[in-house]
């Protein structure tokens, strides 16, 4: 049987190398393998943080273009904006109505945003049950998430048991998530060493280039110790960053350097040159191509559109078996 693999990610600020490294790629190289591959922007989902109309297009394009640049195929992945799929907050609607108030409680996503100051907003408490409806709307088997989403994909698991049982149906089909493996590219660290985030304003774009990229790189976090002293690799997360970049080899050898000290040893500013060059190598097709995309708008508008009927006709039919079993029709 075919799998149908799916995820999301919210429209919310320009892509970082903790996107790249700890969902986009995985995603993209997923595609490219057997299957049916679901990728959309969770415009509704950032209308949670984000109140500005023309910032919100303007990211939605960002992100389209982000993935395509990066190689998106889309004759290998359905790609669309998730508010073209209107079906999905329907199913919402409905999951609400069996979903205990308790699940959504417990979820930590919304308990920690509330800690960091957030004023909550309705949405922003269901949001874990828009992503559910994102999940079952369309059939997935497998959600490919970073680790802060798993809580998410559980619940949805959750949501499409209760409304089965309920109705004595198998109108949703259970999803699995899809974990990336790598501790690495898990949690890639910001220039202050903390999880990189948007929200943590800790973030390097990953098209960065130039002075800016330089400035930026400049900022991550070392200390005071000079060149000659030596240190111990595993203790720096600059190391982190460049082991996104480097292969083993060269890697290891910065690494040498670094612990044995003296005369010729790298200093910090030597390393930061060296992963601002690997940033700009590493994405240098993929910013071409951004440009591309970016003087083209009607081939993105174009394939979005393309993304959006398909990913409709899925949820439309999983919509019309879910209004059925509960006696909507
Ligand atoms: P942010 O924290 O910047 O708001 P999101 O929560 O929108 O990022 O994350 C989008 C995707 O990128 C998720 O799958 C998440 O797991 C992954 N991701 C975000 N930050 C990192 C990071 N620092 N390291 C690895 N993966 C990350
Ligand atoms: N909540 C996810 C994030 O912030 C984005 C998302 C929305 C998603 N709906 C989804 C991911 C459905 C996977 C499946 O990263």
């Amino acid at each position: 049987m075919t799998k149908t693999y799916l995820s999301g990610i919210q429209p919310s600020g320009l892509l970082h190398l903790g996107n790249y490294f700890g969902a986009i790629r995985q995603q993209i190289a997923l595609s490219e393998q057997d299957g049916e591959h679901f990728y959309f922007i969770a415009d509704y989902h950032s209308l949670t943080s984000l109140r500005d109309a023309d910032k919100l297009r303007e990211l939605v394009r960002e992100t389209a273009i982000t993935y395509l640049a990066c190689g998106l195929d889309p004759e290998k992945a359905v790609l669309w904006r998730q508010s073209d799929v209107p079906e999905v907050t329907e199913i919402q609607w409905l999951l609400s109505t069996v979903t205990g108030m308790g699940l959504l409680e417990r979820a930590h996503s919304y308990k920690d945003k509330i800690a960091n100051g957030a004023k909550p907003n309705v949405g922003l408490f269901t949001y874990p049950m828009l992503m559910a409806a994102d999940i079952l709307a369309y059939d997935s088997d497998l959600v490919p998430v970073g680790k802060d989403q798993v809580q998410h994909v559980e619940m949805a698991q959750d949501m499409a048991g209760y409304f089965n049982q309920n109705y004595k149906t198998e109108v949703f089909k259970r999803p699995e998530m899809l974990l990336e493996k790598s501790e690495t590219m898990q949690k890639v660290p910001g220039i202050d060493g903390q999880k990189m985030s948007k929200s943590y304003g800790n973030d390097i774009w990953i098209f960065e280039e130039g002075k800016a990229l330089k400035k930026r790189v400049g900022k991550i976090v070392t200390d005071s110790r000079p060149p000659e002293e030596p240190k111990d690799p595993s203790e720096l997360f600059l190391f982190d960053l460049l082991a996104l970049f480097l292969d083993a080899d060269e890697l290891s050898d910065w690494k040498s350097q670094v612990e044995k000290g003296g005369e010729s040893a790298p200093g910090y500013g030597h390393l930061k040159m060296r992963l601002k060059d690997a940033i700009e190598e590493h994405f240098a097709e993929a910013r071409e191509k951004r440009l591309e995309l970016l003087a083209t708008p009607s081939v993105v508008d174009e394939i979005l559109a393309a993304g959006a009927a398909k990913a409709r006709a899925r949820a439309q039919e999983v919509r019309d078996r879910a209004l059925y079993a509960c006696g909507l029709r």
